[in-house]
C-alpha cells in the first residue's frame, strides 16, 4: 500500500490530497483564491504565487491530518510526494514543485513530477480504476480543450484541440461581457437554468474533418447579438451560448468515439462541472452503448487528488522524477 501526497498549485487553487494506491482518496483539500482575483476579473499571476506561498503549508497540514497521518512521527507519513510541474503559471507552479521536492528530501521518499493535463485524465480513473478501454476523454478546462484517445492508462493520443479559445475561457469571457461574476463558467451554468437554450441560434463552429474546436466566433456572435439587442434577457443569452458550446463538445466527442471504437467516453477538467454538459454527454454515451465517466464536480475542477493518483501511476511506470525538475509553464500532453 502506497499513500501519495499530491500537491497542485498550477493556477489559482492551492490543493493537497492523500490518495492510496492511485484510487482511494484519504483526503482532498482545496483552498480557492477566487476572492483574491475576482475584482480583477481574472487570475493575476503575481498575486497567485504569493497566495500559494501563504496557503501551501496549512493546506498540506490539513490534508495529512484529514487522512489521519502524523507528519511528526519518525516514519514518513506518505510513500511519495507528487506535484504538478506544468502547464500553468510559472511562479505558481514553482511553489508546489519546490515544496514537494523539499518534503520528499526531508521524508526521504520519491518525488514525482506530474503533468496537470494527465492529472485531469486521472480524475476520471480515480472513481473507476477498471475503466473500459479504449476510452475517449474530453478534457475541457480554463486553459485547454482536448480530445484524447486513451488506449491504456498512461498511453494517450491527442486527437484534437482548440484552435483559439479554450472552452472555459469562452465561458469566462462571455460571462464577463454579460456582467456575470468570475469565474464565469459556474455563473453561466447558474443563470442558464432560467433561460431558453433555443432563444438565439448562435453558431456551432464548423471544423469538420478534424477533431479540433473553435470558440472565438461563438464568443463574437454573443457580443454582437447583445450589442444589437441591448434589452435581451441575460438568462436566454447564457442558455443559448451554453447550448452551442455543449452541442459542439458532445458532437465532436461522438465522432472521435466512433473513430476510435471507444468502449467508454470520459469527461474531465473544470468545464466538466457544467450541469448541461454532464447531462448531454451522459445521454450521448448511453445512446451509443458506451460507458460514461463523469467525475464528481470536486474532481473536475483543479484538485490534488487527481495529481496524487497520476503521481502513483507515473511512479509505477517511470519511477521517481529527478530533484532538479523545474516548472514547465507550457508543458504539453504527449
Ligand atoms: O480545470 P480548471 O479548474 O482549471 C484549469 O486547469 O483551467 O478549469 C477552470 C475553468 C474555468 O474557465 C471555469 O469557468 C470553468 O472551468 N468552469 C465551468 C464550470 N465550473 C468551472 N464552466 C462551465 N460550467 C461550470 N459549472
Ligand atoms: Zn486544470
Amino acid at each position: 500500500m502506497t499513500a501519495v501526497l499530491g500537491i497542485e498549485t498550477s493556477c489559482d487553487e492551492t490543493a493537497a490530497a492523500v490518495v492510496v494506491d492511485g484510487g482511494t482518496v484519504a483526503s482532498s483539500v482545496v483552498s480557492s483564491q477566487v476572492d483574491l482575483h475576482a475584482r480583477f476579473g481574472g487570475v493575476v499571476p503575481e498575486i497567485a504565487s504569493r497566495a500559494h506561498l501563504d496557503l501551501i503549508g496549512p493546506v498540506i497540514a490539513d490534508a495529512l491530518v484529514e487522512a489521519g497521518l502524523d507528519a511528526s512521527a519518525a516514519a514518513p507519513p506518505v510513500g511519495a510526494v507528487a506535484a504538478t510541474y506544468g502547464p500553468g503559471l510559472v511562479g505558481a507552479l514553482l511553489v508546489g514543485v519546490s515544496t514537494a521536492k523539499a518534503l520528499a528530501m526531508v521524508w526521504d521518499v520519491p518525488f514525482v513530477a506530474v503533468n496537470h493535463l494527465e492529472a485531469h485524465l486521472y480524475a476520471t480513473v480515480l472513481e473507476q480504476p477498471d475503466l473500459p478501454l479504449p476510452a475517449v476523454v474530453l478534457l475541457v478546462s480554463g486553459g485547454h480543450t482536448l480530445l484524447v484517445a486513451m488506449e491504456a492508462l498512461g498511453d494517450y493520443r491527442v486527437l484534437g484541440s482548440t484552435i483559439d479559445d479554450a472552452a472555459g475561457e469562452a465561458f469566462d469571457k462571455v460571462a464577463r461581457y454579460l456582467g456575470l461574476g468570475y469565474p464565469g463558467g459556474p455563473e453561466i451554468d447558474r443563470v442558464a437554468v432560467d433561460g431558453d437554450p433555443t432563444a438565439m441560434a448562435f453558431p456551432r463552429a464548423r471544423t469538420d474533418g478534424t477533431h479540433d474546436f473553435s470558440f472565438s466566433g461563438l464568443k463574437t456572435a454573443v457580443v454582437n447579438h447583445v450589442r444589437k439587442h441591448p434589452g435581451v434577457d441575460t438568462a436566454d443569452v447564457a442558455a443559448s451560448f451554453q447550448q452551442a458550446v455543449v452541442d459542439v463538445l458532445v458532437a465532436k466527442t461522438r465522432v472521435a468515439a466512433d473513430e476510435v471504437g471507444a468502449a467508454s467516453m470520459c469527461l474531465g477538467g473544470g468545464v466538466a462541472a457544467n450541469t448541461q454538459l454532464r447531462s448531454v454527454f451522459a445521454a450521448a454515451a448511453a445512446a451509443e452503448g458506451r460507458e460514461c465517466l463523469v467525475p464528481a464536480r470536486e474532481f473536475c475542477t483543479d484538485n490534488a487528488a487527481m495529481v496524487a493518483s497520476a503521481g502513483w501511476h507515473r511512479l509505477r511506470s517511470d519511477g521517481p522524477s529527478p530533484l532538479d525538475t523545474g516548472a514547465i509553464p507550457n508543458l504539453r500532453l504527449t
